[in-house]
């Protein structure tokens, strides 16, 4: 009597803390944004934004699967930071047909930098199976409508800093010479590349010095604390989320996103990425 007792509380205890776990899962934390603060340094000790400040957001997933409220309010927390600069680095959307009615009506409040707002694109932002180029036209021209400065494999020279917007590895739209043609290794740069992966690219030039930002892995949305996460859509499991020293002049950033493919965060707080 007193085993079969002791193993109802047990087990109702571990019922009680796994409902208490999805509970938090699903209602607080995936709104629950994290405002990170994190300098931003050339390897020779220099700062590379030099007394100005960028925000980077990523993965809004605009759609049925986000609330527009919690981007709206989230948004307009951003632009009342009043940063010089802004970036996105892609996975604007979660593409269903129709969504261009979801998106104008959120884009109207979107965040842009006092000095500059730059935005590339990521998978999800080329429609079902990340391959209709019509859907990502669209959504770019959406973008800069807002006055968004879309970088698909160019870059732009801004304040002494070159701004270098990579298109998206999985949809096969990345043209890595492309990107960099006409750029200066001796230049700082601030590299925007959807996807962490694509520092692992063959063609992928070391030798510019600055940082890479990047999104895409959502922090892997739930994990166990201090362990890494169980799913990752990334094959170098290193960039899950935050910073990871890629070589003496290159920095890589992973920012875990504001938005969710499935409504459940546990230990990846979705992030908005202030850097000074
Ligand atoms: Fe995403």
């Amino acid at each position: 009597m007193y085993n079969r007792r002791k193993f109802l509380k047990v087990f109702f205890s571990t019922l009680s803390a796994g409902a208490s776990s999805l509970a938090y899962a699903h209602g607080i934390e995936p709104h629950w944004v994290d405002w990170n603060s994190v300098p931003m340094p050339l390897q020779n000790g220099s700062s590379l934004l030099q007394g100005r400040s960028l925000i980077q957001i990523s993965d809004l997933h605009i759609g049925s699967l986000v609330s527009a409220t919690y981007l709206k309010e989230t948004f307009l927390k951003i632009q009342s930071l009043d940063a010089d600069y802004i970036v996105i680095t892609g996975d604007f959307i979660s593409y269903k047909p129709g969504i261009e009615k979801d998106l104008s009506e959120l884009l109207r409040f979107f965040p842009k930098g006092k000095k500059q707002t730059f935005a590339i694109l990521g998978n999800h932002d080329y429609g079902f199976f990340f391959n209709d180029p019509e859907v990502a036209n669209d959504l770019s021209v959406l973008l800069k409508e807002q006055g968004i400065t879309v970088l698909r494999n160019e870059h732009r020279l801004v304040d002494g800093i070159q701004w270098i917007g990579i298109d998206d590895l999985w949809s096969k739209r990345i043209d890595l010479q492309k990107s960099f043609r006409n750029c200066s290794p001796d230049i700082p740069s601030i590299i925007l590349a959807h996807n962490p992966d694509t520092i692992d690219h063959p063609l992928w030039p070391n030798h510019f010095k600055g940082w890479i930002l990047s999104g895409h892995t959502h922090g892997g949305q739930c994990r166990l604390p201090l362990l890494s996460p169980p799913i990752l859509p990334v094959k170098n499991r290193a960039y899950a989320s935050g910073k990871v020293q890629i070589n003496l002049d290159q920095t890589l950033y992973v920012n875990r996103g504001l938005g969710h493919l499935t409504k459940l965060r546990f230990c990846a707080r979705p992030e908005v990425t202030i850097f000074s």
